[in-house]
């Protein structure tokens, strides 16, 4: 799939991991529709592609607000005339809690249905949304292919520590319906891959104590540091671009592996 000319939804686009894959999308000739409950900082973006990035606000918890933004998404890509190329289901949240607190507290459901709530029901909402329009672009080459969903898993798919059993559920799940979702889309000539990265830097992991951060660099091989959102974003780029990425989850860590405490 080639991204210039076509338009690719990102939501979490205005800021981190999904920031970065807005402007790498921009460089490489296509427009985002940045999906997200805040615009981006006016300066994140390059004054010359900054026409073809245009924000919808958007709270992918709640399924009406993703339909409006999607209607207007889709009037948007009507007028520029650049079909939709792919998703990019970026958002998500990290809120950690132990499922039983020292003093006998389980998890709040309150908290583990927020985490679910924006990071797997959000991504499949949004993509669930999205797909009857991606399914009705133009096919591109020679393969006929219509789109690719590029979903966002965590290490904490397969190591989560200590007070990720919320977010390790939602993770753990993005990635499981990965393969399922590839099959039930090839008959479209669209394509899913997900990516589960290690920690990275941006607002979620900005706000980790040097504590967890130092504890974390321990678990890290080569480089010891850690991962920018220009590397995630390249590795989005080459899904979208790579016709063989297809129903597999990539680890983009360095190969650090969890430990279960820092
Ligand atoms: N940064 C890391 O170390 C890391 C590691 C593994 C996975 N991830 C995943 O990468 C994705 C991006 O995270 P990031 O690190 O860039 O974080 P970030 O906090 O910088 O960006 C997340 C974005 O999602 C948006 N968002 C949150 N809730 C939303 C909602 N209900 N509706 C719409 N938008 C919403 C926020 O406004 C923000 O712009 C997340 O799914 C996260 O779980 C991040």
């Amino acid at each position: 799939m080639k991204i210039e000319g076509r338009t690719f939804v990102v939501s979490g686009g205005s800021s981190g991991l999904g920031l970065a894959t807005v402007l790498s999308i921009l460089q490489a000739g296509g427009h985002a529709a940045i999906l997200d409950l805040n615009p981006p900082p006016a300066s994140s973006l390059p004054p010359s592609g900054g026409g073809g990035a245009k924000f919808f606000e958007c709270d992918v918890t709640s399924t009406t607000s993703i339909a409006s933004a999607v209607a207007a998404l889709t009037s948007w890509t009507s007028t520029t005339g650049l079909p939709l190329g792919g998703i990019i289901p970026a958002a998500g949240i990290g809120l950690p809690g132990l499922i039983l607190s020292k003093s006998l507290d389980p998890l709040p459901l309150s908290s583990i249905d927020l985490v679910l709530g924006v990071n797997l029901r959000g991504t499949l909402d949004l993509v669930r949304q999205v797909l009857p329009h991606l399914a009705a672009s133009p096919p591109y080459g020679d393969d006929g292919e219509r789109g690719v969903v590029v979903m966002v898993a965590s290490s904490a798919a397969f190591e989560g520590q200590m007070g990720q059993v919320a977010y390790a559920a939602s993770k753990g799940a993005v990635a499981a319906m990965t393969l399922p979702m590839a099959r039930d889309l090839s008959r479209f000539g669209i394509r899913v891959v997900t990516i589960a990265p290690s920690m990275f830097d941006s607002a979620m992991t900005a706000a980790m104590s040097d504590k967890v951060r130092a504890g974390l660099k321990k678990a890290m091989e080569f480089p010891a540091r850690a991962g920018r959102p220009d590397e995630f974003a390249s590795l989005v780029v080459q899904s979208i671009e790579n016709a063989m990425l297809n129903g597999v989850v990539i680890r983009l860590d360095g190969a650090t592996r969890m430990p279960s405490k820092l």
